[in-house]
């Protein structure tokens, strides 16, 4: 039932605060004291002695997984790698001891991330020393799947059924498991600091709020943008950091339901190869936040302006983000919490573009909700 709203998808992007609310109120009660600053469901044997972490997953639940390993490493200091499933079944890396390896699937049956899943563990069941065991866990949003008959934990992501293809709910979602999963190691790894954490927390707890503001605020701004993309045939999204992946998502939204070729790029990586590209019919949207990598962002977008780019910010309003041609507000935050917040105008702002081209949002072309074939 879409009630009110023209596409599944556009109603499952307006759900986002009330999963994250239900995230919130499941892992982030009122009265938890410091030394567990976040409820998840294992047990310290779960967390003992893991040193580094492998995660594997397809399409948008990759991008979560690169938040992931971002959170996982800078703010709960364990070394991760993200590989795409697909080619991690073919060519594992070198088996490293005390792993714990994660694959999300919010359908929990993607075919390459299960047989990754299933390969990975097989091969350290043949090993003899015991640092090499397999240890797994899995992220879904269907905790009933064949996922959950396949590794020995599972983290619900909770966010209730997705029936669009173009994944919205179940990414941001996923982005919330990895920052219960970093509250989680940050607090055994010493990483960060109880108060850290805690500010974290607290920040976490007011996320429904501000997504409420920001899906009612977007699906405006994003629609009266939309009409410009009438015409358009290439963009460019750039991001840095923990908005990388960001960028990676947004270009992957916009293909998937508009059909118009999208590219994401880490920003700094531009003057490398693409720019070559810019000109004044390829849009650059930039997500310029503040925090570690600010002014290098917005140097990057100043550096696509000068090749005549139309230039879309997903940035603070503000007089640093006064050269962009439009913008999409969102609210200052830590940067840690930012990409909750920044991939919402992007998936509005995909959303309303192929709606205007007037295609089939629900099912684009040549897609299905899981892909459970090679
Ligand atoms: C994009 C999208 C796909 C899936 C991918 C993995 O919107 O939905 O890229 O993310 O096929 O699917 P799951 O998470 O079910 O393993």
């Amino acid at each position: 039932d879409k009630r009110e709203f023209r596409h599944f998808m556009l109603k499952e992007i307006h759900e986002q605060p009330e999963t994250a609310a239900l995230w919130v109120s499941r892992h982030l009660p009122e009265g938890l004291p410091a030394s567990m600053p976040v409820a998840l469901p294992f047990d310290e044997a779960f967390y003992a002695g893991i040193e580094r972490i492998e995660i594997l997953a397809c399409g948008t639940s990759r991008h979560a997984a690169l938040v992931g390993a971002h959170l996982l490493e800078q703010f709960a200091g364990l070394p991760t790698a993200v590989h795409y499933a697909s080619e991690f079944r073919y060519a594992p890396p070198p088996l490293a001891p005390n792993t714990l390896t994660i694959g999300v699937t919010q359908s929990g049956e993607t075919a390459d991330t299960l047989a990754a899943l299933a390969m990975e563990a097989q091969r350290r069941c043949a090993h003899p020393d015991p640092a090499y065991a397999s240890r797994q866990l899995g992220v879904t949003n269907r905790p009933e799947s064949s996922l959950s008959r396949q590794v020995p934990h599972i983290l619900d992501i909770g966010a209730g059924v997705e029936v669009g293809v173009a994944a919205t709910k179940t990414f941001t979602g996923q982005l919330l498991a990895f920052y219960g999963l970093a509250m989680a190691f940050a607090t055994r790894s010493g990483s960060r600091s109880a108060a850290e954490i805690q500010t974290l927390a607290d920040e976490l707890r007011m996320l429904p709020q501000q997504l409420q503001e920001l899906v009612s605020l977007h699906d405006q701004r994003s629609e009266a943008l939309a009409h410009r993309f009438a015409e358009t045939q290439d963009v460019i999204f750039l991001g840095r950091g923990i908005n990388y992946p960001i960028a990676l998502e947004g270009a992957l939204k916009l293909k998937e339901i508009s059909y118009i070729h999208a590219e994401g790029y880490p920003a700094g990586e531009m003057k490398h190869g693409p720019i070559a590209l810019l000109d004044a019919h390829v849009p650059v949207v930039s997500i310029a936040v503040p925090g570690t990598v600010f002014e290098k962002v917005l140097s990057n977008a100043q550096e696509a302006k000068a090749r005549d780019a139309r230039l879309i910010g997903v940035a603070p309003e503000g007089p640093d983000t006064a050269l962009f041609d439009d913008l999409l507000p969102v609210p200052e935050v830590s940067e840690w919490l930012s990409p909750l917040l920044t991939v919402v105008p992007m998936q509005l702002l995909s959303y309303h573009i192929a709606a205007h081209r007037g295609l089939d949002v629900d099912q684009p072309r040549n897609l299905a909700k899981s892909v459970t074939v090679e």
